[in-house]
C-alpha cells in the first residue's frame, strides 16, 4: 500500500468547500425560482363540452371555458406570474376571422378570465393568426400563396384591439412579421389602450420543437414557417430583432424555444434594456415527459433543473407548461428530494 506523500502536490483552490453540505450550497446559490417567474400557457377549445387531452403533451389539456377558469384560478392562487392563452376555434378561414371577432373563442376566454381574475394575475394573449387560419400560417397569404407581411400587420392591429378590449393585460405577438410591434403599439395607443403591454416574441426560431403544439391547437399548417421564423443556424439576427422590437415599443422580449437556444437567450438578455423571457415549448415538455415516463430521468428534478437553466441564462420570466404544478410545489414547500431548488 502506498501512503500519500504529505508534502506531495496538493490543490490550493478547493471549490468543493462550497459544496460540502446542503447549508453551504444553499448559502452560495446564485439563482432561484419563484412562482411569479412562471407563466402558464393554456389552450381553450371552442364549443367543447369536455376537456380534450393532448396526447403528445401528457397532462396538458384543451380546456372548456369553465375548466379554463378553474385551472387559471388555481394557477393564480398558487402565485404564477401570468397565463398565456391560446384559442382553438371551431371554424377557420383564410384571414382568421375568429381572431378578431369579439365572440371568438380567444377573445371570449380573455374577457371571462379578466372578469374572474381582475388584476390578480397577468392575463396574456397569443397574438397570431395561425390558430384561426385554414392554411395554418401566422399571417394572410398573397395571390401566390406567400405570407403577406404588410397585409398581416393590418390583421394584427385588429387582433390587438380585440384582445385589449377583451381585457388582456399583455399581448404576445408570435407571428414574426416585420414591423409587428410598431403596428400593434400604434393601434393600441390610437384607441387609448396605453396600458396594454407587449411581450414581443423577439427571437423565434423555425423549430421542430413546436411539434406537439400543432396537435394542441389542431393546426392545419401546410408547408412550414421558414420564410418568417428564424433559421436555427443563426444567432446574430436575434440581436437585430431585439433592437427592432425595443425601438418599436416592446415592453418585454422573448426567446423561443428555450433549452436549445440558451446561448441566444444569454446574448439577448445581456443586450436587452427590457426584461427578457424564455419559452419552454411543447417539444421540450414532451421530451421531459417521455424520458421520465420511461424511467430514464427523475421527472421533477429535470423539470426544476430545466427551469433554473433559463434563470441562469438571464430570463426574468419563463413560459412553461409546468408553471402551475411547479408553483404549487413552492407554495406547499418543496418535498425533500427537491430541496436543493429552494
Ligand atoms: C404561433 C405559436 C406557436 C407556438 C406558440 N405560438 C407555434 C409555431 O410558431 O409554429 C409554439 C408553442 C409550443 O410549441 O409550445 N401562434
Amino acid at each position: 500500500m502506498t501512503v500519500p506523500d504529505p508534502l506531495g502536490p496538493t490543490p490550493i483552490d478547493r471549490p468543493r468547500r462550497l459544496r460540502s453540505s446542503a447549508a453551504m450550497r444553499s448559502l452560495v446559490r446564485e439563482h432561484t425560482l419563484r412562482p411569479a417567474d412562471l407563466v402558464l400557457p393554456m389552450f381553450v377549445r371552442e364549443g367543447a363540452q369536455e376537456n380534450t387531452p393532448i396526447s403528445s403533451m401528457p397532462g396538458v389539456l384543451q380546456h372548456t371555458m369553465d375548466s379554463l377558469v378553474r385551472a387559471a384560478t388555481e394557477a393564480t392562487e398558487r402565485g404564477v406570474g401570468g397565463v398565456m392563452l391560446f384559442g382553438v376555434p371551431q371554424h377557420k378561414d383564410a384571414v382568421g376571422s375568429g381572431a378578431t371577432d369579439p365572440d371568438g373563442i380567444l377573445n371570449q376566454a380573455l374577457a371571462r378570465l379578466r372578469s374572474e381574475l381582475g388584476d390578480s394575475t397577468v392575463i396574456m394573449a397569443d397574438l397570431c393568426l395561425d390558430e384561426f387560419t385554414d392554411h395554418g400560417h401566422c399571417g394572410v397569404l398573397d395571390a401566390d400563396g406567400r405570407v403577406d407581411n404588410d397585409a398581416t400587420l393590418v390583421r394584427y392591429r385588429e387582433m390587438a384591439l380585440a384582445q385589449a378590449e377583451a381585457g388582456a393585460h399583455l399581448l404576445g405577438p408570435s407571428g414574426m412579421m416585420d414591423g409587428q410591434i410598431a403596428a400593434i403599439r400604434e393601434a393600441l395607443d390610437a384607441a387609448g389602450h396605453l396600458e396594454t403591454a407587449i411581450y414581443a416574441y423577439t427571437a423565434k426560431y423555425a423549430s421542430a420543437f413546436y411539434g406537439p403544439f400543432r396537435e394542441a391547437v389542431d393546426s392545419s399548417l401546410q408547408g412550414d414557417r421558414r420564410t418568417y421564423q428564424q433559421d436555427p443556424a443563426n444567432g446574430r439576427e436575434a440581436l437585430r430583432e431585439l433592437e427592432l422590437d425595443v425601438a418599436e415599443g416592446a415592453d418585454l422580449a422573448m426567446v423561443k424555444p428555450g433549452l436549445p437556444y440558451l446561448d441566444v437567450l444569454r446574448e439577448v438578455a445581456a443586450a436587452s434594456p427590457v426584461p427578457v423571457g424564455a419559452y419552454q415549448v411543447s417539444g421540450e415538455y414532451a421530451m421531459i415527459e417521455a424520458t421520465a415516463a420511461n424511467g430514464w430521468t427523475d421527472r421533477d428534478r429535470t423539470v426544476l433543473e430545466s427551469l433554473l437553466a433559463f434563470r441562469r441564462a438571464g430570463a426574468s420570466t419563463v413560459l412553461t407548461y409546468y408553471a402551475s404544478e411547479v408553483a404549487g410545489w413552492y407554495r406547499e414547500g418543496l418535498p425533500a428530494h427537491l430541496r436543493e431548488f429552494q
